[in-house]
């Protein structure tokens, strides 16, 4: 079926949170923007028109978009980006995906208040792998600044500073009762009891990884990015941006109120984070009448309590065995990490001890072209926009997650990309650095999702760490986090051609260059570039001219 969804306005429209008012960027007026909801199999037709005064493009986060990478959306990688006033209409189908994605705007620092739920029903005729819940309900877990985010974006770049930190977490939009001027606005859920609740689980913050729970109520684990997972029943979750969670939840306590509450999970050093907490309420429809007791809040970890993550993650299974590539053709070693450079003191050189903040992958600070995308000059084979030289193993050996000397890695600022065959069996080792800190990161792929077959502390020994590879049931991902201090290896094969970006989803970390691209070359009639008509609506240029005499 073609799903032709409703036409999307971004506009600006003023929102109040915190007891104060301003702009922000929102979907058709709305905040969080619209949920999607498709049937596996749907082809979606968007047409996005930019009525901000921002340029703006939208990112389908997950979907695999297979011989569709001119719907992808990441600005300058996929496309221009859309100007105000101007439309562009993504067109891309779903294949073999079921479960929870999310869109999100993929340009500056927008999709701090552009985002919302996509969520992928079976086909018609097909249920889920558990029986059906009794409600269904998207759970956006955001950030909210008071200020205009493009002005807390433009203060860490023109300071080379870490950016301010957000003035509250949300959830669906909603800071909750434990912020001022919040609570009548909190988000409520209804159940009665015995219901069961799917709870699907999206981070959406800009820049923090979270911890979320419920007061009471365990939580059953059933999907992640848009794939099943083997059922396993946890108190506590982390979430890294990006990230999605599928959780059923049973309405099985004494009948009252329960708070569902998220946090962060911070691992960087010495660095502020908002260490406030978001909440929203599960209310039994039958609690006796003036049982208004407060309602309790869940024990979440604390801040840096990397052992529950571990924990957590370490249970997340595919449901049943899968084939995960064995033969590997290309076998990469990406460092992950953060730095610093080397500035003259002034203005622009607010981090740690006269420096700016950048980071990298195997040394390099990605830097986004400005006047074409990548995709568009890798077609149409338009030279100077980017090479193909990304180092597929870093230029130099060191004790990674030891103590670095931050002279010894400077990154270069360049667009290198990495070319691969198509069909390519890979392997990549995200690697964490300790340059100024060890960090958790969530690293996300574009264009593909992959599987987790090892994660680990402290540097990966291909020796040791290869040999305790789960290669029978690993999770499928599009975005994993490589623990701090640590190690995360992935695998997939390269069965979608394109440009496709690969980036920590912590937005100061992309702004700061932590991101590389990859080519996957076209298998032999495996891409048709585009049609006539795509390129009409598209906008894509160079395809045809319109001066027929
Ligand atoms: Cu959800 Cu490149 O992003």
């Amino acid at each position: 079926s073609c799903n032709d969804t409703p036409l999307k306005q971004v506009q600006a429209k003023p929102v109040t949170r915190l007891c104060k008012t301003h702009s922000i960027i929102t979907v058709n007026g709305q905040f969080p923007g619209p949920t999607l909801q498709v049937q596996n199999g749907d082809t979606l037709v968007i047409k996005v028109l930019n009525r901000a005064r921002y340029n703006v493009t939208l990112h389908w986060h997950g979907v695999r978009q297979m011989r569709t990478p001119w719907a992808d959306g990441p600005e300058y990688v996929t496309q221009c980006p859309i100007q105000p006033g101007a439309a562009y209409t993504y067109r891309f189908t779903i294949e073999n995906q079921e479960g929870t994605l999310w869109w999100h705007a993929h340009s500056k620092w927008l999709r701090a208040t552009v985002y919302g739920a996509l969520v992928i029903y079976p086909k018609s005729g097909f249920s889920f792998p558990f029986s059906k819940p009794k409600l269904d309900i998207p759970i956006l877990l955001g950030e909210w600044w008071n200020r205009n985010i493009i002005d807390v974006l433009r203060q860490t770049t023109f300071t080379g500073a870490a950016p301010n930190i957000s003035d509250a977490y949300t959830i669906n939009g909603q800071p909750g009762d434990l912020y001022r001027c919040s609570s009548k606005d909190t988000l409520k859920i209804s159940v009665k009891s015995g219901d069961t609740v799917l709870l699907r689980l999206i981070n959406a913050a800009l820049n923090q990884e979270l911890f979320f729970s419920v007061a009471n109520h365990k939580l059953t684990v059933v999907g992640a990015d848009a794939a099943y997972t083997k059922p396993f029943t946890t108190n506590v979750l982390m979430i890294g941006p990006g990230q999605t969670t599928n959780v059923l939840l049973t309405a099985d306590q004494t009948p009252g109120r329960y708070y569902m509450a998220a946090r962060a999970y911070a691992t960087a050093q010495n660095a502020p984070f908002d260490n406030t907490t978001t909440t929203a309420i599960i209310k039994y429809k039958n609690t006796q009448k003036g049982g208004s007791s407060p309602p309790q809040l869940p024990q979440l970890p604390a801040f840096n309590d990397t052992a529950t993550v571990t924990a957590f993650t370490s249970q997340m299974r595919s449901p049943s065995n899968v084939k995960v590539p064995t033969q590997i053709d290309e076998n990469l070693f990406f460092t992950v990490g953060l730095g610093v450079v080397n500035c003259n003191p002034g203005p622009r050189c607010q981090g740690p001890n006269n420096t700016r903040f950048a980071a990298s992958m195997n040394n390099v600070s990605f830097v986004l072209p400005r006047r074409t995308s990548l995709l568009q000059a890798y077609y149409q084979n338009i030279p100077g926009v980017f090479t193909t030289d990304f180092p597929t193993v870093p230029p130099r050996k060191f004790d990674y997650t030891g103590n670095v000397s931050r002279a010894l890695w400077q990154p270069l600022f360049k667009t290198k990309l990495h070319k691969m065959k198509f069909g390519s069996n890979v392997q990549i080792v995200l690697q964490d650095t300790a340059i100024i800190t060890t960090e958790d990161h969530p690293m996300h792929l574009h264009g593909y999702h992959f599987f987790v077959v090892g994660q680990g502390f402290g540097n990966f020994d291909p020796k040791r760490d290869t040999a305790k590879f789960n290669l029978v049931d690993p999770p499928l991902r599009n975005t994993i986090n490589v623990p701090v201090g640590g190690w995360s290896v992935i695998r997939f094969v390269a069965d979608n051609p394109g440009v496709w970006l690969m980036h920590c989803h912590i937005d100061s970390h992309l702004n700061w260059g932590l991101a590389m691209s990859f080519i996957v070359e076209n298998g032999v009639g495996e891409l048709q570039r585009t049609s006539l008509l795509q390129a009409y609506y598209q906008n894509i240029p160079g395809v045809f001219t319109t001066d027929f005499p």
